[in-house]
């Protein structure tokens, strides 16, 4: 059996699924479900024995403790993080509880249970750390892309702590031999992506005739990989990649956030029409510290591993507007309550540019 961690939110979630859909190993989900972790994620494997859900923080060393005595796992995919840029600037603390200290309370109990571990599983075991592209900082237009050894110079609250926490795992691995995997993947989009992120927030704002927020002058660069392409990547570095390295994941799709923005009215015009989605369009304060370009070169896991995104961004961001349309009733419920308040506070002080 595995364990995920943060299997609740939303690229573990689609983990979970698919890789249970796929005949893996069972499951042990461990999520502390904050505002971002949902188990409406995991309806599809409620009545799978396969999948058992706990919910905890990776900082609680007694149930983590627990959790690996009892269940004796073969590898873990730790996806638990505090994950939203504009979040860590309005309150890094949370961020730094779980991305710093929650991360080196589950190594240092991942590290007793591999300890004692006996061959052949000992040398069976892996820990992948599922971390982000923010950590090498941002890239000027001409820039060549990131690769795994680019230095890292983590620009927000939020790719500080996933920063400090990658520096963890390769401390873990040089000291104690620990093996461990860390990828550092660029932009997801698709199913059941919480709608603070660019994507969902556009699509939820336009179906509610809202203005739609562009930070700054909307040419900021991100590169855009569908969320089941990167599940599908950690798979791959789970299974075959070498303990200690590190894998750079991104979908070789480069848009700025206005083409993102456009790309998606054009697409609610045609599935949703009566509105103009393009007159939303709204330039506001930019966030502070605003990381320009990110961009993944992905050499080393297409030539070691063998791994290519497979979806286009028109066809994957066709199938997220799609699954957003047909899963109101998800959006409704996540939208409800404490994300009214995010909302306000986050976007009330970003009068238009
Ligand atoms: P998310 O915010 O949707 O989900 C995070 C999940 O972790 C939630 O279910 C939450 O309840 C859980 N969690 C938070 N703190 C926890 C704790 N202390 N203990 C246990 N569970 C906890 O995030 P996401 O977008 O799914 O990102 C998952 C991981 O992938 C994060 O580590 C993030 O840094 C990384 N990542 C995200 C992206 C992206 O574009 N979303 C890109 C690259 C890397
Ligand atoms: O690069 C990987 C990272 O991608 C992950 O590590 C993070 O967890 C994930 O949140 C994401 O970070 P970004 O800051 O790039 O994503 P976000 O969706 O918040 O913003 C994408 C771009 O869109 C960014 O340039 C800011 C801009 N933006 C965002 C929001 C929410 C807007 O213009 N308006 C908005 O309202």
């Amino acid at each position: 059996m595995i364990l995920v961690t943060g299997g609740a939110g939303f690229i573990g979630s689609n983990f979970v699924l698919g890789w249970l859909a796929r005949g893996g190993d069972p499951v042990i989900n461990l999520d502390k479900l904050t505002y971002a972790g949902n188990p409406g994620n995991l309806v599809d494997v409620a009545d799978d024995p396969r999948h058992v859900f706990v919910r905890g923080d990776i900082a609680d060393r007694a149930l983590m403790a627990q959790l690996l005595r009892e269940h004796r796992p073969r590898a873990i995919v730790n996806f638990a993080a505090e994950s939203h840029v504009d979040r860590s600037i309005d309150g890094p603390g949370e961020f730094i509880q779980t991305n710093v200290v929650g991360t080196f309370h589950l190594l240092e109990e991942v590290r007793r249970y591999w300890q004692n571990l006996a061959e052949p599983e000992r040398g069976h075991f892996r820990l992948l750390h599922v971390s982000t592209d923010e950590v090498y900082g941002s890239l000027g237009l001409g820039d060549p892309a990131f690769s795994e050894s680019t230095a890292y110079a983590p620009n927000s609250p939020y790719s500080a702590s996933k920063a400090a926490s990658d520096h963890l795992l390769r401390a873990y691995h040089h000291t104690f031999g620990l093996p461990t995997l860390t990828s550092n993947c660029s932009n997801n989009y698709g199913p059941r992506q919480f709608p603070e992120k660019l994507i969902p927030l556009m699509i939820h704002n336009a179906l509610r005739g809202k203005n739609l927020p562009v930070y700054g002058d909307g040419a900021n660069v991100r590169d855009w990989v569908y969320v089941k392409d990167h599940c599908d990547a950690i798979e791959v570095v789970l299974n075959r990649g070498r303990a200690g390295q590190t894998y750079n994941i991104g979908g070789n799709v480069e848009k700025t956030n206005l083409e993102v923005v456009h790309a998606l009215c054009d697409l609610l015009a045609e599935l949703r029409p009566g509105r103009d989605y393009r007159s939303l369009i709204a330039f506001v304060k930019d966030r502070p510290g605003h990381d320009r370009r990110y961009a993944i070169d992905g050499t080393k896991i297409a030539t070691e591993l063998d791994w290519h995104p497979r979806e286009s961004f028109s066809s994957g961001l066709r199938k997220t507007v799609e699954w957003y349309l047909a899963n109101q009733p998800w959006v409704n419920n996540v939208t409800s309550g404490d994300y009214q308040q995010w909302v306000a506070r986050n976007y009330t002080a970003r009068t238009a540019a």
